[in-house]
């Protein structure tokens, strides 16, 4: 087939998915507007109405708190096929919503748009009306999540990471108490469940909702008593990044917000505090449990977005190009979520095995700019081969390149659109 057939397959997932201003994931499963999907969306939009594509984010930004916070979900219409929904998680400001966020990527996607807008106008008035917004939502990070200043912010759910059952969480979720309610997953009426996460899982996914219920949304009692707490690598480096690019945006499109100082200063913590991550047993990037004060010692892909935020040494990233060339090798198709010597690796299951082709173009993404374009040109290949041969699926099964999750997934088309299909 050629290049444009599945371009044009790519554009028609986008538009199938159009639900009017924002993008579901995918149908059924994912019934509503997920935050860091929409971000990577809006880019694929890019390639098919650049109006569409800005008004993606502010159907994001629509749902904000007044906190800053932009939500994991903002639950638009109703819907039957996915659980929990609006009515469990019982929060929401001008729309409902979820109480928790996503990876902050955002303000990186925008970066992106704004190299390849064609219509300089719609986005110069789109980047000024939405960029304090953004700015709103770093600065709730940074003070929710980081009270003390510590340079690491922390996530409260797994879900928070958008890596829901990555090995990296075993531990810390092991010691969340588990909901005595009974529920009806929807999530098993679209996708096998050998590659979606366990009901153990599910049971304390739904015990830390109501926990954030039942502490009435409060920043200060769920800093307090949150059952589980972690310094998440993916969502640390992802922040780092994005606050760069929105930096970057806002001194580029002379937006002015009292909080811009404060972005810089954040950055610079984290700087300096990002090597207490690192293992010198693994020599590797990891998560840390602020409740036991542990580093999750698992190797997850998550590690290497260090290498995407230019957080790593040159020194560290030397170790990491290797560690990612082994990694890469050890699984027929790359880069497995999860490292494939672990013994916790499932190539089907969600996240803790297969590919996920954002992630790839991310990681691809960091080790291009250390000149280790190799790993990056072996990223894109293998995404390639996995569009071509199983599709445009949620994510795909490391070994045997099956699609996995759900079919016709928004930010795999729009991956396929911004740089799989190049
Ligand atoms: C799910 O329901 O599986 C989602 O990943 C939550 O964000």
């Amino acid at each position: 087939m050629k290049l444009s057939t599945y371009q044009n397959t790519a554009k028609e997932i986008l538009k199938i998915n159009d639900f009017g201003g924002y993008t579901v994931p995918t149908k059924g499963l994912y019934p509503f507007q997920w935050n860091w999907d929409s971000a990577i969306t809006a880019l694929g939009w890019m390639y098919v109405d650049e109006k569409r594509a800005w008004k993606e984010i502010e159907m994001l930004i629509a749902g904000q708190w007044q906190n800053g916070m932009l939500p994991h979900i903002i639950f638009h219409q109703e819907s039957d096929t996915y659980f929990p929904g609006p009515d469990v998680w019982g929060a929401g400001e001008k729309l409902h919503s979820t109480s928790i966020s996503q990876p902050p990527i955002v303000a990186s996607m925008m970066l992106e748009m704004a190299a390849i807008a064609t219509d300089k106008p719609l986005l110069e008035s789109k980047l000024k009306a939405m960029l304090p917004a953004i700015v709103d939502y770093h600065l709730w990070w940074y003070r929710d999540r980081d009270p003390q200043n510590t340079g690491l912010v922390s996530s409260y759910h797994p879900w928070e990471s958008g890596m829901d059952n990555s090995p990296a969480w075993d531990d810390a979720l092991a010691a969340v108490p588990q909901v005595e309610w009974e529920y009806q997953r929807r999530d098993l009426n679209h996708v096998d469940s050998d590659q979606r996460p366990h009901k153990a899982q599910y049971d304390r996914y739904l015990y830390l909702v109501d926990f954030f219920k039942k502490s009435n949304f409060d920043p200060q009692i769920i800093y307090q008593n949150c059952p589980y707490k972690v310094q998440d690598i993916g969502i640390i480096a992802m922040l780092y990044k994005a606050t760069l690019d929105l930096l970057t945006l806002c001194q580029q499109f002379k937006i002015e917000h009292q909080g811009l100082d404060q972005l810089s200063k954040e950055l610079e913590l984290t700087e300096q505090a990002i090597d207490q991550l690192w293992s010198d047993e693994t020599q590797f990037y990891h998560s840390r449990n602020t409740i036991t004060n542990e580093l999750c010692l698992d190797q997850t892909s998550a590690g290497f977005m260090t290498v995407y935020a230019g957080l790593s040494s040159p020194e560290k990233t030397q170790i990491l190009t290797e560690c990612a060339q082994t990694w890469a090798n050890s699984s027929q198709y790359s880069l497995a979520s999860t490292i494939p010597s672990s013994e916790k690796y499932e190539p089907q299951r969600y996240w803790r095995g297969p590919i996920w082709l954002h992630i790839n173009w991310m990681i691809a993404q960091g080790f291009e700019k250390s000149n280790q374009n190799f790993i990056a040109e072996k990223l894109q290949q293998d995404a390639k081969a996995l569009l071509k041969e199983s599709g445009f699926f949620e994510y795909f099964h490391a070994d045997s390149g099956q699609g996995c999750g759900g079919d016709n997934f928004s930010w795999t088309a729009a991956i396929a659109l911004h740089w799989i299909l190049k």
